[in-house]
């Protein structure tokens, strides 16, 4: 069976692509490169060996073109659909742009995956789809409204993909991905997410700025954990886990001032300057949730997903990654 990966150059895509390949599967890969890097796909050829690299195959296309999309789906068995624009913030300047990448986009690739006869179709959605609901835990059945065009991109994708469940008998599975931290995360540019935005600070001795007071908290997911949900929900064989969308996280809740605590512990002793480090406070962000935490027990019981990573398990897998960035 051949897997198609979207957005495979990318942080979370480049992370599937590794352990699919490492597992001898066939895949393909789909990315633009308007987010992610060659050196990803490099850094995974280097983690695999060569016979496995050679079952690996790219298309470099755009998700706004359906046929580009078909090309990508031709003699697919599982779609695992990562490509997307990603900063919340970022969309709040380009409503457009985002709703043909991550709505239209998506929805091409489900129409390409139908006509390919792919079996199942697995893809990105956001805990971002909870919107302005603030009651924790977060539970699947309890959306509210978008607070962003990614948000609402990403519940365009769930109700598409729900759709061609009941209209075209596809079997499709949406994964709620909290924050994902881990290797291959791009510490780069303004919107950067937060663990290695900071991580890459504290390394050069820049300021740590905190939006807002700090107890904003977040439910931090490691990238290897995203993978395992994305594995199971590619072959569970259980009917009534289909065609539902799930939380990914590890299901505890971290503030930012905790965070701040742990990655300078973590960091310290490879940059001593560290230990007395302090953040700098300003303004929150406009669209930023106040706190986060997913209530995994759907996953857990439709899935078997069970995460193997905290943030602090996590942040010492990842460390030697973090460390051996450029600075
Ligand atoms: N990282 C997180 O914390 C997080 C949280 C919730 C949801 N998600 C979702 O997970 C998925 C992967 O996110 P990521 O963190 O790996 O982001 P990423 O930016 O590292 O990866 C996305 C990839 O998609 C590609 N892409 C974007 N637009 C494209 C297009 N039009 N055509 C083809 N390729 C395109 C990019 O080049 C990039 O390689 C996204 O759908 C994102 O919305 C991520």
């Amino acid at each position: 069976m051949t897997w198609l990966v979207t957005g495979a150059a990318g942080f979370i895509g480049s992370n599937l692509l590794e352990r699919l390949l490492q597992t001898d599967h066939e895949v393909v890969g789909l990315d633009s490169f308007v987010a992610g890097h060659r050196a990803n796909l490099t850094a995974v050829q280097a983690a695999v060996t060569a016979q496995q690299w050679s079952r690996f195959r790219l298309v470099e296309g755009d998700i706004r073109d359906p046929e580009t999309c078909r090309r990508a789906c031709t003699g697919v068995g599982v779609v695992l659909h990562q490509a997307a624009l990603g900063s919340v913030p970022a969309s709040l300047n380009d409503p457009i742009g985002y709703h043909a990448v991550n709505a239209t986009g998506s929805l091409n690739m489900l129409v390409a995956a139908r006509d390919a006869g792919v079996r199942r179709f697995v893809y990105a959605s956001s805990s971002a789809v909870y919107g302005d609901d603030e009651r924790l835990p977060k539970l699947e059945s309890q959306v509210g409204r978008p607070l962003s065009p990614y948000s609402a991109s990403k519940a365009v994708n769930e109700l598409h993909a729900a759709m061609f469940g009941r209209c075209f008998g596809m079997e499709t599975v949406g994964l709620r991905y909290f924050n994902v931290f881990g290797p291959r995360q791009d510490p780069r540019g303004a919107y950067a997410a937060v663990i290695p935005a900071w991580i890459s600070a504290m390394l050069q001795g820049s300021p740590v700025y905190i939006n807002g007071d700090g107890a904003t908290s977040r439910d931090f997911c490691f990238v290897a954990d995203v993978v395992q949900a994305n594995l199971a929900a590619a072959t569970t064989t259980r009917a009534e886990a289909l065609n539902q969308v799930y939380n990914v996280a590890a299901g505890r809740r971290t503030t930012l001032l905790e965070l701040f605590g742990l990655l300078r512990e973590k960091l310290a002793p490879y940059r001593p300057g560290l230990s007395q480090a302090q953040p700098r406070f300003r303004a929150a962000r406009v669209a930023d949730i106040r706190h986060s935490l997913a209530d995994i027990s759907l996953a857990r019981r439709l899935l078997d997903y069970e995460p193997q990573f905290d943030v602090e398990r996590g942040l010492t897998a990842a460390l030697g990654w973090y460390l051996a960035q450029p600075t």
